[in-house]
């Protein structure tokens, strides 16, 4: 591999951080010698509990079983609010950033209390108990995190659907975990553009025939169609409610959200997280992997649709008592420099982000960075993909004036929060490498036979025991948990990564080995993509991989076999491509459709998936052995096409 050029940690940070060198090997020495003493402590340290827990883990790795702090009872909300009402109720908790430079908005702890309390007994007065579900389809604005917060007030159990799935991947997760309320808006805006979200709900719970409740948010005020036996105005409603609703006492391991993720089969899994374990490690991570200090600002730029926007917006920041920026908008509008100028307006101390964003606007031009001070800023962070080391220095030198240390966090939805990550004032910092694990977390690296690898090597990623933000379950199908993340590897969680460590103990992700895309920082499963290209009446077979993508990280390449009698063309490409976007959303479009003669199968059948990503990434002469398949001459004709397409 190229050389590394690696940086030390910044003597600013050395001197002054929350955890040093010296702190992070001892802290995590002891969290893996004595977890049940670790983590005890720190639940103790981070959360506020209404009943303490006498027991602290119970876990069984070869059945994906695992429970935190399981006696104990708690309230997310007391922890991400009422707590801090006596200390900070005048501090600004959540500073929201709309699509339009000219407005943003300040909510303080104590008018968020209010909002989450008002909220959550509207949600009561339609019924809504604790252990309901409850969908939530909305803009990325305050609202959003009222919403959750308010589900969480009184137990109920929330799924965010991101604002850019279509109004069918709207209802298969509707009916998946059956909610019987969503939560929703008239419109979004991004980037000066429209998304009809009512309009989504309504085509979408046209087949949803439990939902009884849609509480809508008037946002752009445009007109919208209205069902009065199902659908309220929020507006309308939150002025008549209580300000105050009494927090229902949770279990540790009470559901508090269900978060939609896409797996290597079959449709997105409904991924659940419970209450304690789930906070603590938000909380902690966003303490010390981001080294807050009180009053600062943090501004993460996901949307509140990913697990980025739970853990690293909402519980991770609000639980911290910190001040969390929420932007409705995108990095290039107005224009490239908005995110800059959006630092310097609210005076954003930690910035997080994900490569591709990075990789745009670096493409951008320096200038629009160079425009704006970024004096505020103290500390970057990337999220979501692998970074590349171009991108990784530009952000140091151009974004941060190589000032600021960038912590790269692996983590997934399924892990709620950072798994592997640099603390800024521990570790030197390698460009692309998201460097050693968080308290608690024990990596390993697996040969093809399972074996561990030990010391230098490459292969793939597990973790060999329970952290407390660990994946409880998939809802409604334990079985797919156990399929999915438990079997690969008995007596391991299977990451689906894989990752190299460098001589130094460093992690180097490489990516995901399994059927899964990155593609600009989200997840997409090939299947559901070729599940959405064979409905079409002219496809008779669709397969789908990955290919490297400048800005993407990732884009999406479908080799498409039509049925026989129908002809390729431009028109068909293009429905193609706009059923990808009905079915799944403009995420999901294909970047490239190759028209396919046969796809490469081998004698049993089996697609060789190997043999498309290389011919997808152009290298074709190193397709390896094609010796199993079924009829080799298929891949002669995808090759004649590709260069002919
Ligand atoms: O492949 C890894 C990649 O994103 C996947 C998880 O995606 P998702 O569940 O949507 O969560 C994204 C935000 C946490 C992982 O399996 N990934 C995430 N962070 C990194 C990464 N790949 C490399 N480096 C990272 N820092």
């Amino acid at each position: 591999m190229s050389e590394v050029h690696t940086r030390p940690v910044p003597t600013n940070f050395a001197a002054n951080a929350l955890i040093s060198a010296e702190d992070y090997e001892r802290m995590y020495r002891q969290s893996v010698d004595n977890p049940e003493a670790f983590w005890a402590q720190q639940a103790k340290d981070f959360l506020q509990w209404d009943r303490p827990f006498a027991q602290v883990l119970e876990e069984d790795m070869y059945k994906g079983h695992a429970a935190w702090f399981a006696d104990g009872r708690l309230n997310v909300t007391v922890n991400c609010i009422d707590r801090h009402l006596t200390t900070r109720g005048e501090q600004t908790a959540i500073l929201w950033e709309g699509d339009d430079p000219a407005n943003s908005q300040a909510i303080s702890y104590r008018i968020l209390h209010e909002k989450v309390c008002r909220l959550a007994n509207l949600m009561k007065s339609r019924g809504v108990k604790k252990g309901d579900r409850i969908c939530l389809y909305m803009p990325m604005i305050p609202e959003a995190a009222y919403a959750m917060l308010a589900c969480a007030r009184i137990g109920a159990v929330h799924s965010v659907v991101f604002g850019g799935f279509s109004p069918t991947s709207l209802k298969d997760r509707i009916l998946d975990s059956d909610c019987r309320l969503v939560i929703t808006a008239d419109e979004a805006v991004r980037g000066g553009k429209r998304v009809p979200l009512k309009a989504n709900v309504d085509k979408a719970l046209a087949e949803c025939p439990n939902v009884h409740t849609a509480i809508v948010v008037k946002h752009t005020g445009t007109a919208v169609d209205w069902d009065s036996k199902r659908d309220i105005w929020y507006g309308d409603l939150i002025p008549q409610m209580e300000p105050d609703c009494p927090p229902e006492a949770m279990g540790a391991e009470d559901p508090l959200f269900i978060l939609y993720t896409s797996g290597s089969t079959g449709k997105p899994k409904g991924v659940l997280h419970t209450t304690a374990g789930y906070l603590l490690m938000a909380t902690m991570t966003f303490k010390y992997t981001f080294d807050y200090r009180e009053g600062e600002v943090f501004w993460c730029t996901a949307d509140v649709g990913w697990i980025t926007g739970h853990s690293y917006i909402v519980y991770g920041p609000l639980c911290a008592g910190a001040t969390s920026l929420m932007f409705e908008g995108v990095p290039t509008y107005p224009d490239a420099s908005r995110f800059w100028q959006v630092v310097d307006k609210h005076q954003v101390n930690i910035f997080y982000t994900a490569p591709t964003a990075i990789r745009a606007l670096m493409g951008a031009g320096d200038d629009f960075v160079k425009s704006t001070k970024r004096n505020s800023l103290r500390l970057l962070g990337t999220v979501g993909e692998p970074i590349n080391p171009e991108a990784w220095e530009w952000y140091f030198s151009v974004v941060g004036d190589e000032r600021c240390p960038i912590v790269d966090t692996w983590w997934q939805t399924e892990t709620g929060a950072h798994m592997i990550t640099p603390l800024p004032g521990a570790m030197p910092l390698k460009p692309g490498s998201a460097t050693r694990p968080f308290f608690g977390v024990q990596p390993a690296l697996l040969d093809s036979e399972g074996q561990e690898i030990i010391g230098e090597g490459e292969g793939s990623l597990v973790i060999k025991n329970s952290w407390p933000s660990m994946i409880r379950g998939v809802y409604g199908n334990r079985q797919r948990m156990l399929d999915t993340y438990f079997s690969s590897f008995p007596g391991y969680y299977f990451t689906g990564d894989g990752a190299r460590r460098d001589g130094e103990g460093d992690y180097w992700i490489t990516g995901r080995i399994d059927d899964v895309l990155n593609v600009s920082g989200h997840r997409l499963g090939t299947a559901e993509i070729e599940s959405a290209l064979v409905l079409h009446g002219d496809t008779a077979e669709a397969a789908v991989v990955g290919y490297p993508h400048d800005i993407k990280g990732q884009g999406i390449y479908a080799f498409v076999m039509l049925k026989s009698g129908c002809q390729p063309s431009d028109t068909l490409k293009c429905e193609l491509i706009d059923l990808c976007s009905k079915e799944i959303g403009p995420i999901a479009k294909p970047d490239f459709i190759q028209w396919a003669p046969a796809l490469p199968k081998t004698r049993s059948g089996k697609i060789m998936r190997r043999i498309l990503r290389k011919i997808a990434c152009n290298e074709l002469d190193n397709l390896g052995d094609i010796s199993t398949l079924a009829d080799p001459s298929a891949v002669d004709a995808l090759i004649d096409h590709r260069e002919n397409c």
